[in-house]
């Protein structure tokens, strides 16, 4: 059975890109695959974070993958950070790593340019997600489209880990990235991704009035500037959501009505909210359930963490053996020492 694994940061209430972006896909791969989720709070900290809710936030996060169908039963759910295997790897995968390749990362130019003093940790932020997929040894990576130039880079760290240290028997799958049917949400602004840092999100467990809130200025197809001018919407964002939360029947009343000016923006984004508020209804029920019994969750990652840690253990001892490092004494090293 292929083995998946992805991640999430604690950055907040999940958003409605990560869960059509991601989470959606994982939900269904978790039927058909050895699945393993990652709430990377190790990541959250490489651009300046806030330390006191940072563990509310990983907490409502893993409220959020849970509620959106997140099945422990089925799938490793764990936090990055109680398996501090990942920053070790991290580090060895470094000696293979060459830092042209990270300069060259898109979030890496973009975030960087707004710096005056560049953490490190933002440069090696794709070596830890390397690092994250090879500790499991993982096939597949259902990620959005951001996360594709990571992935190669990731997929030219096993090759060449391979090529140093595998000794004729690779350790590392090159795990390929698997896109959902929704590559790239944009924002309320119509224009950038949507991104909790941007603020153009809107909620996994947001209310019906808080959806509305958003959706009604949200900005639509510019040439549009009143009611009687016909729109296109194919270049409006929000008859993009419409493909996502209406059926197709009002998909097509959506455009006709758009097209002919029959309805003015506002009339389209009424029947949005209400298919998205009604979509989302069962996720926001279950996360109420999970946040009035938080002890679950403990429960849920405490169990996540003990499962990975297993594997990546295992992983690690093979990882310090091919490497040549000297085992503590008393522990053997992998495949027996070799001379
Ligand atoms: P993050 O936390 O930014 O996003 C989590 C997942 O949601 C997807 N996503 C989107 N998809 C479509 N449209 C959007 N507007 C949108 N916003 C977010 C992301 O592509 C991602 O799949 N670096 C990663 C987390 C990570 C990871 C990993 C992923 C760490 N280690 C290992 C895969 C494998 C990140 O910051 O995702």
């Amino acid at each position: 059975m292929p083995r998946v694994f992805s991640g999430i940061q604690p950055s907040g209430d999940l958003h409605i890109g990560n869960w059509l972006g991601a989470v959606r896909n994982w939900v269904t791969m978790q039927e058909q695959h050895e699945c393993l989720f990652c709430i990377v709070d190790l990541h959250a900290i490489t651009g300046g974070y806030d330390v006191a809710s940072l563990r509310r936030r990983t907490l409502e996060m893993a409220a959020g993958l849970v509620a959106a169908g997140i099945d422990p039963e089925r799938a490793v759910l764990f936090v990055q950070s109680h398996v501090p295997e990942h920053s070790e790897l991290m580090w060895l995968l470094n000696s293979v790593t060459p830092v042209g390749d990270l300069e060259r990362m898109t979030q890496y130019k973009d975030k960087s340019a707004k710096l005056e003093s560049i953490p490190a940790g933002l440069l090696n932020y794709p070596v830890l997600m390397a690092a994250d997929i090879l500790l499991y040894r993982a096939d597949l990576v259902p990620v959005g489209e951001d996360q594709l130039q990571h992935l190669e880079l990731a997929r030219g760290i096993a090759r060449k880990w391979n090529a140093e240290f595998g000794g004729g028997t690779d350790l590392f799958p090159e795990p390929q990235g698997l896109l959902g049917a929704a590559r790239r949400i944009i924002g309320l602004d119509g224009q950038a991704k949507m991104s909790k840092s941007l603020g153009n999100t809107i909620g996994l467990v947001e209310s019906p009035e808080a959806i509305w809130e958003k959706l009604r200025p949200a900005v639509t197809d510019p040439a549009r500037k009143t009611k009687r001018d016909p729109g296109t919407p194919e270049v409006c964002n929000l008859y993009a959501l419409h493909r996502h939360f209406s059926p197709p029947a009002t998909v097509a009343e959506v455009a006709e009505n758009c097209r002919g000016a029959r309805w003015g923006c506002l009339d389209c984004k009424r029947v949005l909210a209400e298919r998205m508020a009604a979509t989302l209804a069962p996720i926001r029920e279950r996360a109420a359930d999970l946040a009035a019994a938080p002890e679950r969750l403990e429960t849920i990652l405490a169990d996540g963490a003990a499962t990975a840690r297993r594997m990546a253990q295992e992983t690690m001892r093979e990882v310090r053996d091919r490497m040549g490092f000297l085992a503590p004494t008393g522990q053997p090293a992998a495949r027996g020492a070799t001379a």
